[in-house]
């Protein structure tokens, strides 16, 4: 399993190769998560390049974290220059989402498509995650998760995603959630060029779906897809699901012939 050297210190990824000429898609977690955050089947698809990259501080990535977007949207094109991608489809959960759309606004040349999941143009943050993260930082990950899972998900589930929480630290935490209130491009999605598939789960109590209704009426070439009674982590509750969307995005005419205008390896 590789890691590679950037500017944002040495950054862990997997990569499962697709046949060639096929899509490169590159997916960025969200706060406090790692690659694992985004499931197996989407990590592997076998119609696309896909890579899967643990932020600077996150998983098994060295560097201290950020506390800006535009920090870790530099960390990913670092990445991308690093590892020989000029054009990928970048799709983004949540905090990853705002990296993924940041990318599209100003280095629009890196993107030929976007999958945004969970997300929004603005990521304010409740004080109590803020505040509680510095003053008792283990009961507030567990009114994070509390707040990120529906309440069908399986409790293993949940408790893999609460450990990660824990295993991310509290410094890590911190610097997502700031960044993520810091983050605001609604008055510029009419400047995202990329085509767009929006994602997000009826039930979810972080980034509401009215954030992702948003995305795609002010996207000019955005498909919503709505999936009903899932949380926040989406596409670990609904693993199926949200690999169709993806699937199906890919073989949308446009955004196969935005990349294979590039020169994506
Ligand atoms: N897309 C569309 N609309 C948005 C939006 C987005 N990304 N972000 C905010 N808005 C809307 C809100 O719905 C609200 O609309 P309203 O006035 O019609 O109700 C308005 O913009 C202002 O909202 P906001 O910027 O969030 O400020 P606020 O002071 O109303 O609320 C919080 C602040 C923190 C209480 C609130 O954002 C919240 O509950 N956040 C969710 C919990 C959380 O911490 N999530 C973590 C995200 S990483």
């Amino acid at each position: 399993m590789p890691y590679v050297a950037t500017a944002r210190g040495d950054l862990f990824y997997t990569v499962s190769r697709g046949p060639k000429d096929s899509p490169t898609l590159v997916l960025v977690h969200g706060a406090g998560g790692t690659r694992l955050h985004w499931p197996a089947g989407l990590r592997r698809l076998p119609e696309a390049s896909v890579y899967t990259l643990d932020l600077p501080g996150h998983g098994r990535s060295g560097g201290p974290g950020c506390d800006t977007i535009t920090g870790y949207a530099e960390a990913v094109a670092a990445f991308l220059h690093a590892v020989g991608i000029e054009l990928a489809i970048v799709a983004g959960h949540s905090m990853g989402g705002a990296i993924a759309m940041t990318l599209a606004l100003d280095f629009a040349d890196l993107v030929a498509g976007l999958v945004l999941v969970a997300t929004g143009a603005r990521l304010r943050v409740a004080p109590a995650i803020l505040e509680g993260i510095c003053s008792n930082f283990e009961g507030t990950t567990e009114l994070i998760t509390r707040f990120a899972w529906s309440s069908e998900t399986a409790p293993r589930l949940i408790d893999l995603g609460r450990q990660a929480l824990l295993e991310a630290g509290p410094d890590v935490l911190l610097g997502d959630f700031a960044a993520c209130d810091r983050f605001d491009v609604m008055e510029r999605l009419g400047e995202i060029e990329a085509p767009t598939l929006v994602v997000a789960g009826s039930a979810d109590q972080l980034t509401a779906v009215k954030y992702a209704r948003f995305l795609a009426e002010r996207i000019a070439d955005a498909r919503p897809v709505i999936i009903e009674g899932a949380g926040h982590m989406v596409m670990l509750e609904r693993p199926i699901e949200v690999t169709k969307a993806v699937q199906d995005f890919l073989n949308v005419g446009s955004v196969v012939r935005a990349q294979s205008a590039g020169t994506s390896r």
